[in-house]
């Protein structure tokens, strides 16, 4: 009984925010100066999975990212573990399903790997914390709100708690208890949405989050009129073209607050920058193809970083892969394996309609390392294949 393991693995989702979060009120208990709404992507494509194992045999706290052991030192790290130790503390005898929980004073392994490259820079802390965070709350049994605890590894984490679409309520308490994640509708509610993530080339590593947004708070005038008038606005529009599956009216709002959130980047001082011009080009193309329709058939959206996200209904998955790969084609040697994921119909390019664009700009090959086809997913879930062994270090 006293070196008992208990051990629990599960994976959870990345997600691509619509309405961006961008800027903290409290840097300490990571709370936000807007609310944000995102899209839960597929786990086929991009998820994490975490490992945690708790027993007495253990000397201290390790942590194995991607098959290396990391530091434990991480200040948001430690938070939510001491967190999470507090609420087992206080909670561990009204835990009553039968099985006891571990005991809060053991120490931890933990083993988090993702199915695709953390260099690629794609929302990895966001999947990495919320699963970290789910499967502590499955080990020590914990009756929290899962986001919360989320939220204090990296904010826009907590928006990966759930599936489909969700949304950050940014609180108004001192304490946090009310910034949360809500579910606005589950992934089956729009199941004609479609995802196309375009990994660009770039050796330059941007601008942190954490410090970017600080930066925007501290310095950009633009921000205070985003914050107060246009964000509350765009959040009841944009859930409501979710409900109503309102295509147009989703990529139009999606499009519209990634550009306002990269002009509030350059807004601040020193400014910042995360497109490049291979992102420029993509909203050029995007931009030409949406007016070419004389309706909004696709949407961009750029994180901090120069990968675009591209979402469209799946009617239209087919032609925009053969313009994105018309215009933005692979290295001569890298074309298999170019387009990942879910398996792609026969696209071919009509030449005439490419024509049509008017684009300022030819084919150049190697602008894009790879581009992931997915759809959106569902939330975290309990897996029985752990990644520790019996004796808690990783098993690869
Ligand atoms: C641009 O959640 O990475 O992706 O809370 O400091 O860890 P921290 O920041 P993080 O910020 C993500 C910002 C964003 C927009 C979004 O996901 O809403």
């Amino acid at each position: 009984m006293e070196n008992e393991t208990h051990t629990v693995t599960c994976s959870a989702p990345v997600n691509i925010a619509v309405i961006k979060y961008w800027g903290k009120r409290d840097e300490e208990l990571v709370l936000p100066v807007n609310s944000s709404l995102s899209v839960t992507l597929n786990q086929d494509q991009l998820r994490t999975v975490t490992t945690v194992s708790v027993s007495r045999k253990f000397q201290k706290d390790r942590i194995w990212v991607n098959n290396r052991e990391e530091s434990m030192e991480n200040p948001r790290l430690k938070r939510l573990l001491a967190e999470v130790r507090r609420l087992t503390k206080e909670q561990g005898s009204m835990s009553g399903n039968g099985t006891r929980p571990p005991s809060h004073d053991c120490h931890m392994h933990i083993c988090s790997e993702n199915n695709f490259p953390t260099a690629a820079g794609l929302a990895s802390s966001a999947a990495g914390y919320a699963c970290l965070a789910y499967t502590l709350c499955q080990l020590y049994h914990l009756q929290v709100d899962v986001s919360l605890l989320a939220r204090q590894g990296s904010g826009s984490a907590c928006r990966s708690v759930y599936g489909g679409f969700v949304k950050w309520e940014m609180g108004e308490r001192e304490d946090g208890s009310d910034s949360i994640a809500v579910q606005v509708a589950p992934e089956s509610h729009w199941l004609e949405l479609e995802v196309l993530i375009l990994v660009v080339s770039s050796e330059k590593k941007a601008v942190s989050s954490t410090r970017g947004m600080q930066t925007t708070v501290k310095t950009s005038p633009l921000m205070k009129y985003r914050c107060e008038t246009v964000v509350p606005q765009r959040m009841e529009t944009m859930e409501r073209a979710i409900v109503e599956r309102d295509f147009p009216s989703f990529a139009r709002l999606t499009m519209q607050d990634s550009n306002q959130f990269h002009a509030v980047c350059l807004d601040s001082y020193p400014p910042i920058l995360y497109l490049n011009d291979t992102s420029k080009r993509v909203m050029q193309l995007v931009t030409a193809y949406n007016k070419l329709h004389q309706e909004e058939r696709v949407a961009y959206t750029f994180d901090a970083g120069p990968n675009a996200v591209l979402y469209c209904l799946r009617e239209t998955m087919s032609e925009l892969i053969s313009l994105v790969t018309h215009y933005f084609p692979p290295t001569p040697g890298n074309e298999r394996n170019y387009i990942r994921g879910i398996s792609s119909e026969d696209c071919r390019t009509d030449s005439d309609f490419t024509k049509k664009l008017k684009l300022t700009f030819d084919p150049t090959p190697g602008l894009l390392q790879y581009i992931i086809r997915t759809s959106v997913g569902d939330g975290p879930r309990l897996l029985t294949q752990p990644l520790l062994g019996l004796d808690g270090l990783p098993l690869a």
